[in-house]
């Protein structure tokens, strides 16, 4: 089966690329809405990209090389996108601004805008949200800062600004993220204490080099969840990236008694990849919070359907930046499946589903979110009668041949 490449790897390489010193390709690139936004922003701020199939050629123009717009720049539904180009463009001589879609300019924005005025930025935001106007010339300088959630967008944004700020900036995190920026930018990382220390000094220069962009785990996660619950159904998906911040669904799917194997692990580009076999099997409750919660985040929807197919009762907790994300996650997610008949109940930070009640087809929506869109489908394929998901579509920000290989798959 083909699965998209990897969004955060993607929009990370078409960035650093762009920053990087000479001619980098950008292998696999994914033509998913979201990675696409990254590189329409990109040639706006003044940036060559030459696109040849699933190959790009980046003419990187150094940390200094970006132009202004003269515009605003559209974002369109992309939170990496918008908050990691907050964090480059609080470094440059010119001024910016940075619009979404309706999606987008209803995520927070503070969280960026904190950090990044501690730093010397100034930024103005409309009512926490963008649009987000940035000023131009500002002297940056270095500074420790805690992040108060668990977030790699705003890890990324602000040791992206770092690289344009006087002296050393590092972020400290309680949690982790996921640690695409780190890994890339090969910045120095320690734990203290049990908290992770990422460091960037000013300056710091990124070869122009080739990326080869690994096969999305999230977008597998659907599959994976699919797989799992259809009884008799098995799959094996080739190349997934399985970088330990991104895949843990495995171990909770395997504590959940689920059957799934890796084989052929490999690495490229400095992320590990693996092989993924699963043969469905019969799952179990899970109870999850703490720590493990942001590592699995962009992959709750799917756990949810998971559950529901579970013998016993899932409860999820410590969740609420599912309420931030493309939507209101806990929401739709909570709404959608009692539509379907499931026993859900809603709490500020997650959800509890009791398992074992067999789904019943309905009309659900995506709410405008691709996440919420294939989740839902995937609930579709276990649910008796018909089920129609409004929206189906957004799919395409993250995986557009998502229905086309659901089809296959089921054939
Ligand atoms: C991403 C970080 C996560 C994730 C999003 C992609 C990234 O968001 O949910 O899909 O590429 O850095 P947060 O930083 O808001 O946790």
């Amino acid at each position: 089966m083909s699965l998209p490449a990897d969004k955060s790897i993607a929009h990370r390489s078409a960035l650093f690329a762009a920053l990087g010193d000479g001619t980098s390709t950008l292998r696999n690139f994914p033509d998913a809405a979201d990675p696409q936004t990254t590189i329409s922003c990109l040639r706006e701020l003044g940036i060559q990209i030459e696109t040849t199939g699933d190959l790009l050629t980046v003419y990187g123009r150094g940390l200094e090389g970006l132009a202004s717009a003269g515009g605003q720049v559209d974002c369109g539904n992309s939170g990496t996108t918008i908050r990691l180009l907050a964090g480059v463009l609080s470094g440059q001589p010119f001024d910016s601004v940075l619009i979404g879609d309706e999606s987008l300019s209803r995520r927070p924005m503070d969280r960026i805008a904190l950090p990044l005025r501690e730093m010397g930025a100034e930024i103005r935001l409309t009512n926490g949200h963008a649009p987000i106007e940035i000023f131009g010339s500002r002297a940056l300088h270095g500074t420790t800062y805690k992040l108060p959630v668990p977030s790699a967008q705003v890890k990324s944004c602000v040791l992206l600004a770092g690289l344009y700020a006087s002296g050393t900036t590092t972020i400290v995190e309680r949690n982790i993220s996921r640690d695409h920026t780190e890994r890339m930018l090969g910045l120095n990382t320690i734990t203290i204490d049990g908290k992770r220390h990422i460091s960037v000094k000013q300056g710091l220069r990124i070869p122009a080099r080739e990326w080869i962009i690994p096969r999305d785990f999230s977008a597998a996660a659907f599959f994976l969840v699919a797989a799992s619950i259809i009884p008799g159904a098995h799959i094996r998906m080739e190349k997934v990236g399985l970088n330990p911040t991104r895949s843990a669904l495995l171990d909770v799917l395997r504590a959940m008694g689920a059957d799934i194997q890796v084989a052929n692990e490999s690495e490229e580009a400095g992320e590990p990849l693996g092989d993924v076999l699963v043969h469905s099997s019969e799952l179990s409750g899970v109870t999850l919070s703490g720590e493990i919660i942001p590592i699995i985040m962009d992959e709750i929807p799917a756990l949810a359907v998971a559950a529901t197919a579970a013998v016993g009762r899932t409860e999820i907790r410590d969740a609420s930046e599912l309420r931030v994300k493309e939507t209101d996650r806990i929401r739709a997610t909570v709404d959608n499946l009692r539509r379907m008949g499931a026993d859900v109940d809603e709490f500020d930070d997650g959800f509890a589903i009791a398992g074992g009640k067999d789904l019943v087809g309905a009309e659900v929506d995506s709410f405008g979110d691709h996440r919420m869109a294939m989740a839902m489908a995937v609930a579709g394929l276990i649910a008796d009668k018909e089920t129609v998901v409004a929206g189906a579509s957004s799919a395409s920000i993250s995986f557009p041949g998502f229905w086309d290989e659901l089809g296959h798959l089921v054939a």
